[in-house]
């Protein structure tokens, strides 16, 4: 079986790597002419730990090619993943027009049986959709089957998460597609979920759904904790030893970004107003998320008597370590907020940039932590990179004009920091 990729974006590039791992040829086809040419030579357009290598090192051995020729990737392979973007909508639902033209273009270059399987993320009941854009593009009715199998990565662990996935979860209808794609996943031993489309497809959004509200949870208790005096990281250690809670994802902090939560936590509300149901817990979810930025930058308000004429530095950019993604990364709402009240922002981030348009002309980004620092009212620790855990807090001291350090992630040691003289506050850290 030879292995078309339909885009070669995040999803797409690290499914590429996992099957010519595993021992496949596989194909990546991408319209994007200029992602096409960076991947023939191995190169990635975005940054993950350890992907770039394993896309060297397949190219380089022939498993693994790149092309925008269409027509020809779609009639040569017998097998296609759909690893396009499927973005939101204004109305908050999951925009299907990239799954569509793909859909559209198999249903009119294909000539023969093709299994189509869908990695990306898209709502419940679009398996039966692609199947009827196949059927009316075809002008030949060859028969294919179609069949969701979402994907469960995280940025910045890509590799690990797609290498040992904990589950393989498979929709389909088809007996022959269950059997390719079990043959495709030969060498993996992780439990397997076979079972109709539409469950597949919802499982991913109930997930990430699920770990989106322990998320809020945890935000929410943590302005208890702050009120209490009660440090919610204890809360959380206490909590995840329970085997059914379990301690993961249990970080208050500045809530969640990235291209997933956001996105799917609203795709599926929207879907289930659509179907009159209304999911009044995830509502919340979102409301709390969309607010906790916010619940920080009161305290460093109100610390500094107001924004106008002060200088904040904002230590991390990224939605989360590990990654240059900046999508929806709570550290971009404190900086437009900042601006807005004329604060000077003095922004650092290893690897990730701001958008480069004019409204952040009036950031000074600078190149290293103490870059930052320097001259600064207040920091804000927006991103959990480890280096400002290690960066040397004493010295950094002296850059400072206030020594105020406002830890949106929880990320470190608040007595320390106290010891050293800083003005400390956390998320529900206590005090
Ligand atoms: C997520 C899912 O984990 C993955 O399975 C899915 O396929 C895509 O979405 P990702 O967006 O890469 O992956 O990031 P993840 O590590 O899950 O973190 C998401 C956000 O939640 C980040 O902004 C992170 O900072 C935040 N987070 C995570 C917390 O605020 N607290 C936590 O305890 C954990």
């Amino acid at each position: 079986m030879k292995i078309l990729i339909i885009g070669t974006g995040y999803v797409g590039a690290t499914t590429a790597m996992v099957f010519a791992e595993i021992g496949w040829q596989v194909t990546g086809l991408d319209i994007d002419a200029g992602k096409i040419e960076r991947l023939k030579k191995g190169q990635l357009h975005f940054h993950e730990p350890g992907l770039e290598d394993l896309i060297a090192k397949h190219v380089q051995s022939g498993r693994l090619r790149f092309t925008t020729d269409k027509a020809a990737a779609i009639k040569e392979h017998d097998v296609i993943f759909l690893c396009v973007g499927t973005p939101s909508l204004p109305d908050g639902s999951a925009d299907l027009r990239y799954v569509g033209q793909a859909a559209e273009d198999i249903g009119r270059l294909m000539k023969g049986y093709k299994l189509v399987v869908t990695k990306s993320t898209v709502p419940v009941g679009t398996q039966e959709q692609i199947k009827k854009w196949i059927e009316a593009a075809q002008q030949t009715a060859y028969p294919f089957d179609v069949a969701s199998n979402p994907e469960f990565l995280r940025e910045g662990k890509a590799v690990e998460d797609a290498l040992h996935p904990d589950r393989i979860v498979i929709g389909t209808d088809s007996q022959r597609a269950t059997e390719q794609l079990k043959k495709l996943y030969w060498s993996f031993s992780c439990p397997w979920i076979v079972t109709t489309p539409r469950t597949a497809e919802l499982i991913k959004y109930a997930s990430n759904s699920f770990l989106a509200t322990k998320i809020s949870y945890m935000n929410e208790l943590a302005r208890l904790c702050d009120e209490l005096e009660v440090n919610v990281k204890e809360i959380a250690e206490g909590m995840g030893l329970d085997p059914r809670i379990g301690p993961s994802f249990l970080q208050a902090g500045l809530g969640y970004g990235g291209s997933c939560f956001p996105k799917d936590v609203s795709e599926l509300v929207t879907t289930s107003r659509k179907h009159h149901v209304n999911l009044r817990i995830l509502e919340g979810v979102t409301e709390v998320n969309r607010m906790q930025y916010a619940y920080l930058l009161d305290k460093v308000r109100s610390r500094l008597s107001g924004f106008a004429g002060k200088t904040v530095a904002v230590l991390g950019l990224a939605f989360k370590p590990d990654t240059d993604d900046i999508r929806e990364a709570p550290a971009l709402r404190i900086i437009d907020q900042l601006l807005l009240e004329q604060a000077s922002v003095q922004l650092y981030d290893p690897i990730a940039s701001l958008p480069g348009n004019a409204a952040y002309q009036a950031v000074k980004f600078c190149t290293s932590a103490e870059d930052a620092l320097k001259g600064a009212d207040a920091i804000i620790l927006c991103t959990e990179w480890p280096e400002f855990a290690q960066l040397d807090w004493k010295k950094a001291k002296k850059l400072l004009k206030q020594p105020n350090l406002f830890d949106g992630r929880n990320m470190m040691d608040a007595k320390r920091l106290r010891a050293l003289g800083y003005y400390y506050q956390g998320i529900g850290s206590g005090y």
